[in-house]
């Protein structure tokens, strides 16, 4: 076996393992919702109180389970929030697990302006989370930070667990964090497919020998790379776009590719700077949507900064919000709309599209 097949294969390895336990993981959430909804049926007081004290006890964590039941919609499922470390909450489903993102006194220093000061979050491991605030507030900062464009002056990154100290961009995307930039950055006279190997070579890399004489495997791994291409483009139904120059691609279509992009880099937890900037309102009800399927298809957690409230309040189970680069609010999205000092902050500027200023 190659040593490219041997990753490829270890990868592919690790990936059904993540599918496995995220489909058990699936199943136990299948099986407290059914739980939950006899519950609901039961028409007293009491059997319910007595539901929610026996799922308080039945949290890993040995904390409390609050009233932070939350619906993100309701059109959607119901995300039960639990309380976690750091005053933070993750879904109940993912709360036996490691975050998978955590966040201690995360902080970085421009000259005399602390852009972030004392960051403190825990995200679950299939979490959809929102990191919102003002104009100027960090939030870019922030996912500089998780990737290594900036090496933090203060405080610790866990992802799955592990310390990230020391690790730079390229480090830290092969364990796994991936992104999307406010200002696109794709290789614009590349082709859609190109584009997507580049996220994929991340991953996978042939070997120096076979890549220089062109051997079998070089050509196995050229036609994995393109099956692979066309499938992640197909998230978004851009496998007929494969040849397409990316830079003539109009721009909401830019922005979809560059998540397929970062996609093919096999993250644990995708960064979305800004994802429905520019989108007219259909396509980001489009994205919405997609972002939730990519959440359930690939298992990961995401971590979205956004201006478009209904965007954010619609998918996003748990929100933090920056002001002046440190965390003001932490909670559901109902919770977050409710908190006065977020509406002082933030929220009092919102417009009649839901964008806030
Ligand atoms: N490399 C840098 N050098 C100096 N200051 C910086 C640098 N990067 C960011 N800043 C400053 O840090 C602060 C936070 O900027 P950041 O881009 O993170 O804000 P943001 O919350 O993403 O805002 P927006 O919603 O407008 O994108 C700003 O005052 C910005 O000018
Ligand atoms: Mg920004």
């Amino acid at each position: 076996m190659t040593r490219n097949e041997g990753t490829y294969k270890a990868q592919s390895a690790a990936a059904m393992k993540r599918q496995q336990e995220a489909e058990k993981a699936q199943e136990t959430q299948r099986a407290a919702e059914a739980a939950d909804s006899a519950v609901d049926a039961a028409d007293t007081a009491v059997a319910a109180s007595a539901d929610a004290s026996s799922s308080a006890q039945s949290s890993p964590h040995g904390t409390a389970q609050t009233d932070q039941t939350a619906e993100t919609d309701s059109k959607r499922k119901r995300t039960k929030m639990v309380p976690v470390p750091s005053h933070s909450i993750v879904p109940e489903r993912d709360a036996h697990k490691n975050p998978i993102l955590e966040c201690r006194h995360l902080g970085i220093d421009f000259g005399g302006l602390h852009a972030v000061e004392d960051f403190n979050i825990m995200i679950g491991q299939s979490e959809i989370a929102g990191l919102i605030g003002p104009n100027g507030a960090g939030k870019t900062t922030v996912f500089n930070l998780l990737t290594k464009v900036y090496q933090p002056t203060r405080g610790t990154i866990l992802l799955d667990g592990v310390d990230t100290a020391g690790m730079d961009t390229a480090k830290v995307s092969q364990a796994g964090i991936a992104r999307t930039f406010q200002n696109i950055r794709l290789f614009d006279s590349l082709t859609v497919e190109d584009n997507v190997r580049i996220g994929l070579h991340n991953q996978v890399k042939s070997g120096m020998w076979s890549d220089i004489f062109r051997l079998p495997q070089h050509w196995l791994s050229e036609k994995e790379f393109h099956d692979k291409s066309l499938e992640l483009l197909d998230v978004f139904h851009m496998a007929d776009n494969a040849n397409d120059i990316a830079g003539s691609l109009p721009y909401g279509a830019q922005r979809r590719l560059e998540i397929v992009r970062a996609l093919a880099t096999n993250p644990k937890l995708l960064l979305l700077d800004e994802p429905a900037a520019g989108m007219n309102p259909s396509e980001t009800a489009e994205l919405m949507e997609n972002i939730t399927k990519i959440r359930d298809d690939f298992n990961i957690a995401i971590l979205l900064i956004e201006h478009d409230m209904d965007l954010v309040m619609g998918i996003c189970e748990g929100i933090a919000v920056l002001n002046f680069g440190r965390i003001i609010a932490k909670g559901t999205p109902e919770e977050i709309q409710a908190n006065p000092q977020v509406i002082e902050a933030y929220l009092g500027t919102q417009g009649d599209d839901g964008e806030v200023a």
